[in-house]
């Protein structure tokens, strides 16, 4: 038994942040940005009282509709997500009761940029086991909530988005491979200093904004480069894959210059890489699911697809899968 991809939804707000805006929040302009990142503008929600749970309703309702599904039918609920609407309780159960899904279980996965890698190998098992047969994932984050948009090295990069698949079991196509990892020391080059039981929210926390991300960003991108492209060949290996045997690569969209890096030491033509960080930058655990919605009208039954990343942790991976239908 395989646990198939029948169907994805993806979410982005309407808001762009351009580029030239933020030329006029921080010492930056868009040559750096383009030249650096790859990034031309990214979606910020807006809004009095909008969370990510606002962003999963929007993508698990398309999913459903899409899909033909019945929100009794739903049996588990993952979100990826480093953005939670609250530090606790998780946000698939929000997401649950926001659409209707009374029957399911669900929990987040804290994973960063790798979150949506970890929640599909989740899912895939508990599909595979005979245990559930409509298991929905999602990768989605609200970045712009711990961002310090006077900090230029991380508010150029980070937007808002995410999406989600529904896995139900096949016979043929579906989930074939993980390569999995994990880092903890990681932890100093890149994570949020205040509001976890180490460094509880007090007035000391936000007055040296302490709630925002912190990266050490050329250290995360060796390892990113490294850790993406061994796993990848680690995955090609084990399944006795030659990289003409892939139809898409789908790599974390965290810089241009990680994908064009990761691309070449796979000797990876640039043409089968799925690459929207111009449109969205790195919406973390959103950045794989909005992809494959983006691609789903080009993807084949029978196509072999690897998804790739690398982030806070550290964490990373990658997951090979053939994919279960023709647009
Ligand atoms: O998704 C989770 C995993 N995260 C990643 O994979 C991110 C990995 N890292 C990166 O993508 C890159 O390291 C960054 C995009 C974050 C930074 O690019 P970089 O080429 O590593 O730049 P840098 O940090 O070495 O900075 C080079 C210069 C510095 O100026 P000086 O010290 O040379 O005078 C920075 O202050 O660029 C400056 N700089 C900027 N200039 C204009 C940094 N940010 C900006 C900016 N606009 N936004």
């Amino acid at each position: 038994m395989r646990a198939a991809i029948t169907g994805v939804q993806g979410y982005v707000p309407d808001y762009v942040l351009t580029n030239k805006e933020l030329e006029s929040m921080v010492d930056t302009n868009d040559e750096w940005i383009t030249t650096r990142t790859g990034i031309k503008e990214r979606r910020i929600l807006k809004g009095e009282g909008l969370a990510t749970s606002d962003m999963g309703q929007r993508i698990v309702e398309g999913l459903l509709e899409k899909t033909g599904t019945h929100p009794d039918e739903v049996e588990l609920v993952l979100c990826a997500t480093v953005t939670g609407d609250m530090v606790f309780p998780d946000t698939a159960n929000t997401i649950c009761h926001k659409c209707g899904i009374k029957n399911a279980f669900g929990f987040d996965i804290n994973a960063a940029c790798s979150g949506f890698l970890f929640a599909l190998t989740t899912g895939a098992k508990f599909v595979e086991s005979g245990m559930h047969k409509k298991v929905i994932v999602l990768g989605i984050d609200k970045m712009s909530s711990i961002i310090d948009y006077t900090d230029r090295t991380t508010c150029v990069i980070f937007g808002d988005g995410g999406g989600g698949v529904l896995l139900e079991p096949s016979e043929e196509e579906g989930f074939v491979d993980a390569d999995l990892h994990g880092d903890g020391s990681g932890r100093e080059y890149l994570h949020m200093k205040a509001g976890g039981s180490l460094l509880p929210s007090s007035e000391e926390t936000v007055k040296n904004r302490q709630h925002f991300v912190y990266q050490e960003g050329k250290s995360v991108f060796k390892q990113a480069v490294n850790g993406m492209a061994n796993s990848v060949k680690t995955i090609l290996n084990r399944n006795h894959l030659d990289k003409d045997d892939i139809n898409w690569l789908v790599p974390h969209q965290a810089n241009m210059r990680i994908i064009n890096t990761v691309a070449s030491s796979l000797d990876f033509p640039i043409e089968k890489v799925m690459i929207n960080i111009e449109k969205y930058g790195n919406t973390t655990a959103g950045t794989l699911p909005l992809c494959l919605w983006e691609w789903e009208p080009k993807l084949k039954k029978g196509d072999n697809i690897i998804l790739t990343a690398f982030g806070g942790g550290f964490t990373w991976g990658s997951v090979l899968i053939t994919w279960a239908y023709d647009a």
